[in-house]
């Protein structure tokens, strides 16, 4: 991956929001008693499923400027770590398709339509099925989850997302014994995506993958917002991955399919240079980069970006409880 020496963008540290007020905010919004934006499914065994999915006029949000949007918290919150404040999250950004400057996204994603939009589900599954993001945001039970996120680059933040399990999704277009891993795919549109035009060593649209356990894994979170309010485009608006135990580029973002399958899918970064990126991509202090070292993180904080505090870097990112036991017969020493 590209490192620049020096983005072309430079944050005042009093663009930051302090995580208390976030906190103080979210308290109060709570305590008013304001429920999450979204409604639980009906029983899964109905038969008419995905009549909740039928077009509505009844739009949950406009996606062309983040709206408000609330979620339960959730028991899988990292603890103990200061938030990255929000102005952090939304202007210092992987997001090649809207160029490859850490504030380019910000600055060029700014008029991305993201309404209407629709993501297929389709291959290895009883019931393959599009459905149009506004229905999804009215249906699914959407949670705020606080994860690290650690990008290959070795910088880090802490961030609270807003989502839903991706298994939620899955059971819903019922998996098939064939499925073996799940497939990703962001959308092209060279029109709206200016990386996506002329030359770029990416062969867009940009894809990713995760095996099918990784994707049902009750940490694999579907996102859909962030700090409360919906995605940013530069955040991968509508709806991204976000898997926290493994290196930011798997988390896709601005996803239009989901197609499961047999056999492992091909991934863009594992595509482009096989021997720095693996298609597990697990956060691994003990396997460095060919051109840099793991064991430690730049965490994106309070103040400039460009004297962020050094922090050791996690096995799994610190999610080893939860996934380690996906990996037993991986050898942990090499990068996958
Ligand atoms: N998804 C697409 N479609 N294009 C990208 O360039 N960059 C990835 C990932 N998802 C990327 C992408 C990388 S390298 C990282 S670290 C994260 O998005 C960054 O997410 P953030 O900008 O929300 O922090």
């Amino acid at each position: 991956m590209l490192i620049k020496s020096r983005p072309s963008w430079f944050l005042s540290e009093n663009d930051a929001t302090p995580e208390s007020i976030y906190k103080q905010r979210r308290d109060i919004v709570k305590k008013l008693g304001i429920a999450a934006a979204a409604v639980p499914f009906a029983s899964q065994t109905h038969a008419g499923l995905f009549d909740v999915f039928s077009s509505s006029n009844d739009k949950v949000t406009e996606q062309d400027s983040r709206m408000t949007l609330e979620g339960a918290s959730s028991e899988f919150s990292t603890k103990g770590l200061a938030l990255t404040p929000e102005n952090k999250v939304l202007t210092y950004n992987n997001f090649y398709e809207f160029g490859t400057g850490k504030g380019e996204p910000a600055e060029q994603a700014k008029n991305f339509k993201t309404t209407p939009w629709t993501i297929e589900i389709t291959g290895e599954v009883a019931k393959p099925v599009t459905l149009d993001i506004a229905d999804v945001m009215k249906n699914m039970k959407i949670e705020e989850r606080i994860y690290r996120h650690r990008c290959v680059e070795a910088w880090s933040m802490n961030v609270p997302w807003l989502g839903f399990p991706l298994a939620s999704l899955l059971h819903l277009v019922q998996p098939t014994s064939k499925a073996k891993y799940v497939a990703f795919e962001t959308l092209y549109d060279p029109d709206q995506m200016p990386g996506q035009r002329g030359f770029s060593s990416i062969d867009y649209p940009y894809v990713e993958g995760l095996t099918i356990a990784e994707a049902m894994n009750p940490l694999t979170l579907m996102t859909v917002g962030l700090y409360g309010k919906t995605l940013a485009p530069q955040n991968g608006a509508p709806l991204r991955l976000i898997v926290p135990w493994k290196y930011g580029f798997k988390g896709i973002k601005s996803i239009v399919k989901i197609h499961l399958l047999e056999k492992q899918p091909p991934t863009t970064w594992n595509l482009l240079a096989p021997d720095e990126y693996g298609f597990y991509a697990n956060v691994n202090p003990n396997v460095d980069h060919p051109r840099w070292s793991q064991a430690s993180e730049r965490f994106i904080g309070e103040g400039s970006v460009f004297s962020s505090v050094r922090q050791e870097t996690l096995m799994f990112n610190g999610y080893g409880e939860q996934v380690a036991s996906l990996y037993k017969n991986l050898d942990l020493k090499r990068n996958y």
